[in-house]
């Protein structure tokens, strides 16, 4: 992706993608029906473009039964629909090997996470194995692994767990210091592929280069499925666990997709139930709008709206944006900034910041969001932004905020 480096770079994509975002933003009922708000939230979740909610009626009204167990038209159809997305996510994620990797439908993120931290990692692991999983990155991507130490401890199995090693309040991983902790005994590594405080991409390719080419990366990716390509075959990971609500689709759906490559196959245990096929039938048709939309382009264009918040937000005295401070993005690859910017009122606390901004019809996330471990503990004000967003949004936005100053 195109990097934003400076305001002017920003206001020329604008120009040149503005016609392409209006007639996209057009697709969303519910921004169009209500002109007044501006929908800040999208790290959280993402509105749905009409195509999907089509979808959703499409399946319940013309072919809805359940799938993989009878063999009547309606069910034959659902278990088609089930089959036919799973070799959709494979397509989405530019799979190099779709002979060889497997996809599991899920609720979210949360539970493909889940899956492989207690389906497939204790296979893995014997006594004295070490695995790397991020502290300050978000609960879902840190809970499973710590569960899955107390289960192998309570086998008899000891695992050491290690934090993955940050850079210093830019929130972006250490790759030189995750270089000297991997040792003989390192088996896994679980990364984030954009970070869901801090906005910024994690730099996964670089985390490859520093694990080597025979760890197993799981990559927790709900903030880039559906804000930016995403290519399996590029970042060269094992694991890659998403949330449809994320990315456009219905909430409870979702996926992990697992190259069977490094390690054991992922074989979820247990009686898994009825799939969520109207989920799945909208996470289909989710990808297929995103594709159609251009991921490189949502992605540029969130970016952009992000660099011009940021820019803002910088000479505004009263408040601190959290991560990195630098530019958006200084080369292409490294220290990517994506669609999500975090800030605090040095003078007004997150929630009051919330209730004034609503009041002014700006929806943002105020509190925590979820991290794990040490990271920004105390409440922070976080703006989320999908490609229904706009620059004027943006200009409104930092027009109250300066009002606050
Ligand atoms: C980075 C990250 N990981 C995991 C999750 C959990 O996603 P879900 O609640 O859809 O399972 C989120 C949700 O905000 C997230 O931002």
């Amino acid at each position: 992706m195109a990097p934003i480096t400076a305001p002017g770079q920003a206001a020329a994509l604008f120009a040149e993608l503005g016609p392409w975002q209006r007639a996209l933003r057009a697709q969303f009922p519910i921004v169009t029906a209500n002109p007044e708000l501006a929908y800040l939230d999208s790290a959280a979740t993402g509105q749905k473009p009409r195509a999907v909610l089509d979808a959703v009626q499409d399946q319940l009204t013309t072919a809805h039964a359940n799938a993989g167990r009878g063999s009547y038209p309606w069910a034959n159809a659902s278990t088609a629909l089930v089959a036919g997305v799973r070799d959709r996510i494979r397509t989405f994620l530019d799979d190099p090997e779709p002979e060889r990797s497997a996809v599991h439908f899920t609720s979210g993120t949360t539970e493909g996470l889940r899956l492989v931290a207690r389906d497939w990692l204790p296979e893995l692991l014997t006594d004295g194995d070490e695995i790397v999983v991020p502290f300050a990155d978000h609960e879902a991507n840190l809970a499973p692994w710590l569960e899955a130490q107390r289960l192998l401890e309570r086998q008899g199995v000891r695992i050491r767990v290690r934090e993955m090693p940050y850079q210093d309040s830019s929130g972006d991983y250490d790759t030189a210091a995750l270089a000297r902790l991997v040792g003989p005994r390192t088996r896994f590594v679980a990364a984030t592929h954009v970070h869901h405080v801090y906005g910024g991409n994690m730099n996964v390719h670089l985390v490859r280069q520093a694990v080597g080419p025979d760890v197993p990366i799981c990559l927790d990716a709900a903030q880039s499925v559906g804000h930016l390509p995403v290519s399996v075959a590029e970042l060269d990971v094992d694991f890659v666990a998403f949330s449809g609500h994320k990315a456009l689709a219905l909430p409870g759906s979702g996926a992990v997709w697992a190259r069977q490559a490094r390690g054991p196959e992922l074989r979820p245990g247990g009686w898994r139930g009825s799939p969520n096929t109207t989920g799945i039938a909208s996470l289909s048709a989710a990808l297929d709008w995103l594709e159609a939309a251009g991921t490189e382009r949502i992605g540029r264009w969130t970016v952009a709206l992000a660099a011009r918040l940021s820019d803002g937000l910088r000479r505004l005295d009263a408040y601190e944006i959290l991560g990195c401070q630098r530019s958006l993005a200084l080369d292409a690859r490294v220290q990517q900034r994506c669609g999500i910017v975090t800030f605090r009122h040095r003078g007004i606390g997150a929630s009051d910041l919330g209730f004034i901004l609503f009041s002014h019809g700006f929806m943002v996330r105020t509190d925590g969001h979820c991290q794990a471990g040490a990271g920004e503990r105390s409440s922070s004000v976080r703006v989320s932004l999908h490609v229904y967003n706009t620059p004027e949004e943006i200009d409104r936005l930092l027009a109250v905020l300066a009002s606050l100053t």
